[in-house]
């Protein structure tokens, strides 16, 4: 069904929804509250963080890398044993590093600051000789939102594989771009294949596990390695009920955030063979992420590792209610793949090209004209304008079930406010 002359479905929309909350017709007046009431500062980024004094309820989505540590996280983080980590002294790293390798089952591990040099000191290691060559998927997050520092700190050239939907490639399209004429001297010299698991920009898809031994496999052939960004991996894990070693027995080396869904406030482990490991070390101090009492930072990382992974499954349940709720919409404003929706991360996209993906970021973010009366509170639903002409939302360990349903209420609010005024201006 179209949205423009809806009216009859609007009504089905509106006592189904509205039924619920005492609320009549308010919304045809599009004005956020904080305009009604002359305080908006049209200075102001278009999507406040929740730290800024704004009404209502905040459910931020933006990402899971807005989680903060808990209690128990902030006390394990002041009660951390620390020495000076660049002079291998600080047992709280050592522990979170062992921690890790054994959980990943690669030989050893590297507590570094982020996932983005993480990443680049995996090529770095990797890609060793000028002329090396490293592919890449091209909705990679390595390739697109990394400042290109493979490039431009590592000297590395990257070829891209096409992102499938999944986030997996073709493989007869990998192969074709493995430099197979190399030593000829017109050709750089492939060295490492990167794959991203969960996929980021895809939707946090998780690579199927055929699919990673497919590539371990032409690697393998090839004289190749395989690193993975595993910046979501334990999402993946969850998600296929596997242990991360199912999955990283297929990669040589990998990238894991502590500080996205498990919730650390800072850090990443880099993780693969003892060699390797010490060659990372070196990299990471000429990159200047050699941290002294980073016990401090490697007690929340072992917390994550240890306690935080079971309830991702939680961030996947409340992310398909959501997808769910967005599909139930009447009339359908929403495209949502819900077999897509496999994780902690929903894509989705706006059926109505006069309502962009921007401007129902815009209206979910604020608190409208008769949004307290009709919801019983203001509630600000904080998630992005995305790839693909799509919107992302992102579920976290700041997120609850409840938290949802507030998201699900203002979401059909900001529906029934842009359908009114659809069938205002008929
Ligand atoms: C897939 C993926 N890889 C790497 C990173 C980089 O992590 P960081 O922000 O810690 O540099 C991110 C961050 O969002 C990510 O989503």
């Amino acid at each position: 069904m179209s949205v423009s002359g809806a009216s009859s479905s609007l009504r089905t929309f509106s006592s189904r929804v509205w039924g619920k909350v005492p609320y009549h017709g308010l919304v045809a007046s599009r004005k956020p509250l904080s305009a009604v009431r002359g305080y908006r500062d049209t200075g102001k980024p278009r999507y406040p963080g929740p730290g800024k004094p704004a009404r209502g309820r905040v459910v931020d989505l933006r990402s899971d890398t807005v989680t903060k540590p808990g209690p128990a996280m902030r006390r394990a983080m002041a009660e951390a044993e620390v020495g000076d980590d660049v002079m291998g002294e600080d047992p709280s790293v050592n522990e979170l590093q062992q921690i890790a390798a054994d959980m990943f089952r690669m030989e050893a591990a590297l507590f570094v600051p982020s996932g983005t040099m993480s990443n680049l000191i995996a090529v770095m290691v990797h890609c060793r000789e000028r002329g090396d060559e490293m592919i890449v998927g091209d909705l990679s997050h390595l390739h697109i939102y990394e400042q290109g520092g493979s490039a431009q700190l590592a000297g590395v050239h990257a070829t891209t594989a096409t992102t499938l939907p999944d986030g997996s490639f073709d493989l007869d399209q990998l192969d074709s771009k493995i430099r197979h004429g190399y030593p000829d001297p017109h050709y750089p010299r492939t060295r490492l294949i990167c794959v991203e698991n969960t996929h980021n920009i895809k939707g946090g898809r998780v690579l199927p596990l055929t699919f990673l031994q497919e590539v371990r496999a032409l690697a393998d052939r090839s004289g190749l390695s395989v690193h993975m960004d595993g910046a979501r991996v334990m999402n993946a894990a969850v998600a296929q009920r596997v242990p991360p070693s199912t999955i990283l027995q297929h990669t040589h080396t990998v990238s894991v955030c502590l500080s996205k869904g498990l919730g650390a406030p800072v850090g990443t482990i880099l993780a693969g063979p003892r060699d390797f490991i010490s060659q990372a070390v070196r990299c990471r101090k000429a990159l200047g992420g050699g941290m002294r009492q980073a016990g401090i930072l490697a007690a929340a990382g072992k917390l994550a590792l240890l306690e935080m992974v079971d309830r991702l499954e939680e961030d996947h349940r409340n992310a398909k209610t959501f997808a769910q709720a967005l599909l139930d919409c009447d009339p359908p404003l929403f495209a949502v793949d819900m077999a897509a929706v496999e994780t902690n991360i929903l894509r989705f996209r706006l059926k109505e090209p006069s309502l962009s993906p921007a401007e129902f970021c815009d209206r979910m973010g604020q608190v409208w004209e008769g949004e307290e009366a009709a919801l019983g509170q203001g509630i600000r639903v904080l998630m992005y304008p995305y790839f693909g002409n799509s919107v992302r939302a992102v579920w976290h360990l700041g997120i609850s079930p409840e938290d949802t349903q507030l998201a699900v209420q203002k979401m059909q609010f900001v529906a029934s406010q842009f359908l009114n005024e659809k069938v205002k201006a008929q």
